[in-house]
């Protein structure tokens, strides 16, 4: 694991996007795996930024986003589909029909799930998975005690979640679905490489679980200890419970990555 500490989330989010913006100019039809939520926003922006001023292309780029809730159409104005579109998708040049996000109204959950993974192999595999932390250590939707070896399928939310992306649904956890379709843990292992942003103290226990803590699927993201390429940009306050931040800091200095 590779660890960034910065001072806020905005100097994290750029270094995550020169990774990105790398990867797609030596691959131009790379396959990234993004995520939603309030933690790669800036990262998008910055992407967003490189498209409109330095020419970065993604008519090229294809997407799999890691989730979708069960139950809500595309167009509710709480679904990821809606999210990607206007955070992102909306803003540069990807042809739409090459982003994927799992259909939270699909008839057969399973069969499309199985089709996804399908997909998502069919396409070579994710060169590069963008990630964000649930403060219960969950990554995509893959809640505590998740498999290791799971695959895209569909997930309950823990209480915390539902908790925490009730200020997606006016602020009311009871509008929030209690099921989602989510990429798998192992779906998730298989990409090539993997950017994990977390900010916010209220984050901070779940990193240090997942750089710090034994490998436990009471912290899912704690998994990615065995990945082989998987970096991860924090700001100061996510990393404030991390006991060898001087070491992870000395290691990010000697620039050899
Ligand atoms: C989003 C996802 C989740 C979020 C996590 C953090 O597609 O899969 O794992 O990354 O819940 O959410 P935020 O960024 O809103 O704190």
């Amino acid at each position: 694991m590779e660890i960034s500490i910065n001072k806020d989330s905005k100097s994290a989010s750029l270094k995550a996007a020169k990774l990105v913006a790398e990867l797609i100019s030596k691959k131009p039809d790379a396959v990234l795996g993004l995520a939603t939520g309030g933690t790669p926003l800036e990262l998008y922006d910055e992407l967003v930024r490189m498209h409109k001023n330095d020419g970065l292309d993604f008519s090229k780029v294809k997407s799999f986003n890691l989730d979708e809730y069960l139950g809500l159409p595309a167009s509710d104005p709480a679904s990821y589909r809606r999210f990607m579109d206007e955070n992102f998708f909306d803003k540069i040049n990807i042809d739409k029909a090459n982003t994927f996000i799992p259909d939270g109204l699909a008839k057969d959950a399973r069969a499309h799930c199985a089709e996804y993974e399908e997909k998502i192999r069919a396409m070579g595999g994710i060169d590069l998975q963008v990630l964000g932390i649930g403060a219960d250590g969950h990554i995509g939707f893959n809640e505590p005690l998740s498999s290791f070896s799971s695959r895209t399928g569909v997930r309950v939310l823990a209480p915390e979640t539902l908790k925490d992306n009730a200020r997606f649904f006016g602020g009311d956890e009871n509008k929030v679905p209690r099921l989602a379709i989510s990429m798998g843990v192992g779906t998730i292992m298989d990409a090539r490489k993997i950017v994990l942003l977390a900010f916010g103290k209220s984050k901070s226990e779940a990193v240090e679980g997942m750089i710090e803590g034994p490998v436990s699927a009471f912290i899912v993201a704690s998994i990615l200890q065995f990945h082989e390429s998987a970096h991860v940009f924090i700001d100061e306050d996510a990393a404030y419970r991390l006991t060898r931040k001087d070491y992870y800091k000395w290691v990010e200095n000697a620039n050899v990555f």
